[in-house]
């Protein structure tokens, strides 16, 4: 990309590592409450997983911070793109007359570029005022239908570090070798609830947010030809993957159902256990979701849940908890996690009792995406790897009562 001028007014420089490998850059320039975005580019092996779509909203939300107003940039080809984040198309006319002077306006790009302007006031309000319902569930919803279709799974805790792949850490290789090939790159899991849920010959199961259908399958041969399992997840794209999956498997004591983990579409008091990989703290509305639980659950019944979970006091970091939520995207499944304790109190307000939260893995750096914010890359290292230690994938198992 080319880099004239981009130092004199650079504000923030956003990079995306797979590994130790740069993969993707954006920058961002500001002028007093303007701001031009420059130098989106993804490295051609690595397109097509949503790298850009994370640099291009971390870049809007470093700009916002920065207390822009609006934001420019200059296109020759991906206005489509960009107009999937908001930004339009306007006229040279109508840009802050310093972008206008930017040496990007000046010769960098050509006079041909398209002009592209997202108000950044507008989409703070839009957010805001959605933020409770419609708006994190259809970034959720892009988000999984993207990676499902463009076959970038995986699980969000990282392998052994041994070069053990993770599904075989969290699943053994004996049951991964049991399953179609294939099956297992569909998973987008943190744990292994099926395991937590000492499940039995002829039990009724309900997997919240089923993604792939990894978990439902594997329910499915412990409950066996006597039992049922049912999957529910509200992306099509994973939906139609999940079928495809237990046709492949041969599978006939499964059916996946769409709709909302916060509005279970099936009778009260009729599942014997509910398990989930990775989900709840995708929703927004996690009480709800907890309480739908408690209702189809049948009295006695069990809930088996593999999350991300909080274990450890954010306050204590030298950044405000909203900074560190708002580094990590909501998508990432850790913007949206709960804390142990949160944890506990919903479950124990929704009615259930016989409530445990046990960690099962601590994350490092490498997991958590946390040096992609310009806030939170300025502490010092050892900082952000304990910032990083207090995500955890946990086991949360509890009881409806008799
Ligand atoms: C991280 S993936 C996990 C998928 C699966 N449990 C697994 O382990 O592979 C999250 C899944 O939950 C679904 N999901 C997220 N929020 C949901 C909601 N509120 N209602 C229904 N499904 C939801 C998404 O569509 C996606 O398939």
């Amino acid at each position: 990309m080319p880099r004239d001028g981009l130092t004199d007014h650079l504000d923030g420089a956003l990079v995306a590592r797979h590994g130790p490998t740069l993969i993707g850059c954006a920058a961002v320039e500001c002028y007093d409450d303007a701001g031009l975005l420059r130098s989106v580019a993804v490295d051609a092996a690595h397109r097509g997983r949503g790298v850009g779509a994370a640099l291009v909203r971390a870049a809007v939300e470093l700009t916002r911070r920065r207390g822009v107003r609006t934001l420019y940039l200059l296109t020759m080809s991906a206005a489509d793109y960009f107009a999937r984040f908001g930004f339009r198309t306007v006229s040279r006319e109508e840009v802050a007359p310093a972008v206008q002077r930017s040496a990007e306006f000046n010769g960098v790009c050509p006079a041909t570029a398209i002009v592209m302007k997202l108000d950044l006031q507008k989409e703070t309000s839009m957010t805001q005022r959605s933020s409770s319902s419609g708006t994190i569930k259809d970034q959720v919803r892009d988000h999984y239908a993207q990676r499902i279709q463009s076959g970038s799974c995986c699980s969000s805790v990282s392998g052994s570090g041994d070069g053990t792949p993770t599904e075989i850490v969290l699943y053994g290789a004996e049951t991964i070798a049991a399953l179609p090939t294939g099956v297992v790159t569909t998973s987008f899991g943190c744990g292994n609830p099926v395991a937590l849920a000492s499940l039995r010959a002829g039990e009724v199961v309900l997997d919240l947010g089923s993604g792939g259908g990894l978990d439902v399958l594997l329910a499915a041969q412990r409950v066996g030809a006597t039992g049922y399992v049912y999957g529910l997840d509200m992306t099509d794209e994973m939906l139609a993957v999940a079928r495809r999956n237990a046709e492949r498997a041969g599978a006939t004591n499964v059916e996946f159902l769409k709709g909302d983990i916060e509005n279970i579409p099936l009778p009260s008091n009729t599942v014997d256990v509910i398990i989930s990989n990775c989900v709840i703290n995708l929703t927004p509305d996690k009480a709800l979701a907890l309480k739908e639980a408690f209702r189809v659950l049948k009295p006695g019944g069990r809930l088996a849940v593999s999350d991300i979970v909080i274990d450890g006091d954010l306050s204590r970091f030298p950044v405000s908890e909203d900074q560190i939520r708002a580094a990590l995207s909501w998508v990432g499944c850790i913007a949206g996690a709960l804390t142990v304790e949160e944890y506990r109190t919903l479950l124990s307000d929704a009615g259930f009792t016989d409530i445990a939260v046990t960690v099962q893995h601590r994350y490092t750096i490498n997991d958590v995406p946390l040096e992609t914010s310009a806030d939170l890359t300025a502490l010092p290292a050892d900082v952000v790897r304990d910032l990083a230690g207090c995500f955890t994938s946990s086991a949360i198992t509890a009881r409806k009562p008799q």
